[in-house]
């Protein structure tokens, strides 16, 4: 017997596949700094903690595309940014990943292809491979701030297979907050070409400065009926563990083929839908609070790359990523080797190789992807900690 290739073609999350080599380092009494995931230290908000202590309904199923009062509030929060969603537009997931896994499989076929920018959400190779679809990358280059190419090298990746473009704005792992003429010009040539874009906004609340501004693809007029958005609650709200997403559209189509894969895992979890409702209604406040916590870590972490000498890396404009050139030849390896061989007075730090975050294969090898979870004086720990480490491994 043998397992399916599409089971042995699933890559290991890069983010995840160093735990055990963690766990050791732990065994052996070293503090490590995590910040190769993108779980945030901040707390759940306790308005959420105690719905989920006071329920005390029975788990029943709930309905499949969601509990209807949380449909109808994560709607309303939309309309504070003028979006027009309404309850019909959005169905609830468990988590922004089913939303996104939803999304391919309602807009494409096993084989077909979908366009994305690398360096990109790295789980998104894991879904295209569960849903028999070919990732197409447009390389985005730190030369060009990440941000689009011109449209013209986007257009060359179209053949008669593409069926979608998936873009992440504010994007993980670069930061990246994409301009309105960026997004315009992929409008357009999703117009010219019929496809669908599947746009990935779950962190549509953490743009860092003020010269910035999120702008949603649903702005957008002549495209949303061809537009997919991906939401969630995780990042936003501190509850990475409730897995409740979102996913919206104003083509009705796509919301009824969503809600039959919603009906065949029959209901997203019951409690967490439940203690959700209230804090959309404050939504905002919440998350501005938290983004000027990001804006320090930012500024605190990139200060501190840019004094280690051979590091390259741009300021991320939103989210809480970098993306960081180190100067090792392999960072798969140096990664293993900081949990494996080196500590610091009894200290070392976690951090997430960057290939896996590219289709195109060796791309990315000396780059690693920093999560800024951690508060400023750790994170400040952290950086003189890879700064020691660099130098000691420069010298083995
Ligand atoms: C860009 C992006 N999209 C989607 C997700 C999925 O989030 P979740 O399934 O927790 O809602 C993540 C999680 O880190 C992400 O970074």
């Amino acid at each position: 017997m043998k397992i399916s290739n599409r089971a042995f073609n699933t890559p290991a999350s890069p983010i995840r596949k160093l735990f055990p080599k963690a766990e050791e380092a732990t065994k052996r009494g070293v503090k490590i700094y995590k910040l190769n995931i993108g779980q945030p230290d901040l707390k759940t908000p306790i308005c959420i903690k105690k719905r989920c202590q006071n329920y005390s309904k029975d788990l029943v199923y709930e309905p499949s595309p969601g509990i209807p009062e949380l449909i109808s509030t994560w709607a309303k929060y939309f309309a504070t940014d003028k979006l027009p969603v309404t309850d019909k537009d959005l169905i609830i997931t468990t988590g922004g990943s089913e939303a996104i896994v939803f999304a391919l499989l309602a807009t494409c076929d096993p084989n077909d292809e979908v366009i994305v920018f690398e360096p990109f959400y790295t789980n998104y190779k894991s879904y295209a491979i569960q849903t028999g679809v070919k990732l197409v990358p447009v390389t985005l280059k730190i030369e060009d701030n990440f941000h689009l190419p011109k449209i013209e090298e986007i257009a060359k990746k179209i053949t008669s297979k593409t069926k979608a473009i998936l873009i992440n704005n504010p994007s993980n792992p670069t930061g990246t907050v994409y301009k309105k003429k960026e997004l315009q010009a992929i409008t357009d040539l999703a117009l010219k070409h019929n496809l669908f874009i599947i746009s990935d906004e779950v962190y549509n609340e953490f743009v860092l400065d003020k010269k910035n501004k999120f702008i949603s693809m649903m702005s957008f007029t002549r495209i949303r009926q061809q537009l997919i958005l991906i939401e969630n609650a995780s990042k936003k709200f501190n509850v990475c563990g409730a897995r409740i997403g979102a996913l919206i559209s104003k083509n009705q189509e796509i919301i009824a083929t969503a809600t039959k894969f919603a009906q065949a895992r029959l209901s997203s979890p019951s409690i967490e839908q439940y203690a959700l409702i209230p804090i959309f209604k404050t939504a905002k406040k919440y998350t501005q609070k938290i983004c000027q916590e990001y804006k320090k870590r930012r500024d605190v972490i990139f200060e501190g790359l840019k004094k280690i000498k051979g590091t390259v890396c741009l300021k991320p404009e939103g989210a809480f990523y970098i993306i960081v050139k180190l100067p090792v030849n392999d960072t798969e390896k140096f990664c293993a080797w900081l949990l494996d061989c080196f500590n610091y007075k009894k200290q070392t730090v976690m951090l997430a190789p960057a290939k896996d975050f590219y289709a195109t294969p060796n791309r990315g090898l000396q780059e690693v992807r920093i999560a800024y979870v951690l508060n400023s004086k750790e994170l400040k720990k952290a950086i003189e900690i890879l700064k020691i480490a660099i130098d000691k491994y420069n010298k083995k």
